[in-house]
């Protein structure tokens, strides 16, 4: 009896050996067989940007990397609500737009964040009462010491209209303090993958792209990197220098620089590669597929036309990832959304759902004109505050005094109690169909 036990659990035993013998092969087969892809894919990539920049001149060629391990964690500690910091450095890159260096007045450790994630901030306008909030990505690798954003005046040197913008171009100063919120957003580069990330910038776009190149270059990352740069001439070429430096040094960053309308010092070769725009047909000639993440950062335009064009080449939205804050950086429709049903006007006509403003005394019917509360209170002429417009700075949160909302686009951060993001929110249609918002604005 012993002796059948002993033979049923030997053979049990080897059974068992021979299967895990079959799932490893079988696993690092899968893994061989997806890094000989990539590797491919990365070789050839590198012939035809080799081919592209050889077309232009050898000046921005890919040198020698001699990058440098640097420690690197990424934490999500924060802080909650406004902080305190003091503008430390101001640098000018172009003759509209300035690197801001902040650091926190208690002098505390800064938290890490994710390359491409934005800054919420709080400031008071020359001549101004009510604080102005905007959002500003991050455009350096995490620094324990500082946060960086650069800014491009979006009103223009010679204007008086004030703005956020250019208030920081022209009138803040080192030791100037301002309130900014913790770091958030969806749209960063994670850094645990390997594969091959395309980058597509277009002008003060090239911003959370930065904070994505250097991130992985100051962590020795052997990643491939590849960065469309479309400005129109060097006049508007925001981290130039820098850029050219990093291509230098690291053999798996590679820049192709677009000048839409170069101006008479500026240099194929030296100063830019391609004569045009960033397009669909340039990401054809430099890319050996369409089997790449992309990253886009840049006027709602750029934007809208590369994501369309993007999809209409085969790269499925998954793989297409873009910054959504602001009205000018929004691509429309990028992503099928399972909507909840949303309030319409009924079959006679008249609209289902009133909103009130219950502080100005408005009040409009919800037709579906707009995308959401935010949109639909602006036209009405109901001032709200707003700054990242996609769910994640708090600035347009107002109080809910009657109804319900829901948010079909994207999840909010944190919502108070008896609150609601105007920005993404609808109205909640019931059961009974009719129904009445009132916010406290
Ligand atoms: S504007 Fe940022 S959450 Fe609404």
């Amino acid at each position: 009896m012993d002796w059948v036990a002993l033979i049923a659990g030997s053979l049990l035993l080897l059974f068992c050996l021979a299967q895990l013998a079959l799932w490893t092969s079988q696993s690092m087969g899968r893994q061989l067989s997806e890094r000989s892809y990539w590797q491919l894919q990365q070789q050839l990539l590198s012939a035809k940007i080799a081919a592209i920049q050889t077309q232009s001149s050898s000046a921005l060629a890919p040198a020698q990397s001699v990058a440098t391990e640097t420690a690197h964690s990424e934490t999500t500690v924060a802080w909650r609500g406004w902080r305190t910091f003091q503008i430390k450095k101001l640098v000018r890159e172009t003759a509209s737009t300035t690197s801001v260096y902040l650091t926190p007045q208690d002098g505390l450790d800064l938290p890490d964040y994710r390359p491409g994630q934005f800054l919420t901030l709080k400031a008071i306008l020359p001549n101004q009462t009510a604080p102005q909030i905007r959002c500003y990505s991050l455009s350096s690798a995490p620094q324990k010491s500082y946060y960086r954003i650069t800014v491009k005046d979006i009103h223009g040197q010679a204007s008086d209209s004030g703005g956020v913008s250019h208030c920081i171009n022209w009138h803040w100063a080192v030791g100037d303090t301002i309130e900014l919120k913790a770091p958030g957003g969806d749209f960063y580069l994670e850094l645990s993958q390997r594969e091959p990330a395309i980058l597509l910038a277009g002008g003060v776009g090239i911003t959370p792209l930065m904070s994505m190149i250097e991130s992985v270059l100051q962590r020795g990352d052997r990643r491939d990197l590849l960065l469309f740069y479309g400005v129109r001439n060097s006049g508007e070429h925001i981290f130039r220098d820098r850029l050219k430096e990093l291509a230098s040094q690291h053999a798996n960053f590679n820049v192709l620089n677009c000048y839409s309308h170069p101006g008479s010092q500026d240099v194929a070769g030296r100063d830019y590669h391609i004569q045009g725009r960033v397009s669909l047909e340039l990401l054809k000639r430099a890319l050996p597929s369409p089997d790449f993440d992309f990253y886009l950062c840049g006027p709602g335009a750029f934007m809208a036309g590369l994501h369309q064009q993007l999809t209409d080449w085969g790269v499925p939205v998954g793989r297409i990832h873009y910054e959504a804050f602001g009205p000018a950086t929004v691509v429309p429709t990028p992503h099928p959304i399972q909507q909840e049903p949303i309030v319409r006007s009924s079959d006679n006509g008249s609209a289902s759902t009133r909103v009130q403003f219950a502080r100005t005394g408005k009040t409009i019917d919800w037709n579906g004109q707009h995308d959401n509360l935010l949109e639909a209170s602006l036209a009405a002429g109901v001032p709200l505050s707003s700054g990242c417009r996609a769910g994640q700075c708090g600035a347009c949160q107002t109080k809910l005094l009657r109804g319900d909302v829901h948010y079909p686009g994207a999840q909010p951060m944190d919502v108070a109690a008896g609150h609601c993001l105007p920005c993404i929110a609808v109205p909640r249609e019931n059961s009974v169909g009719d129904e009445e918002i009132v916010l406290d604005a």
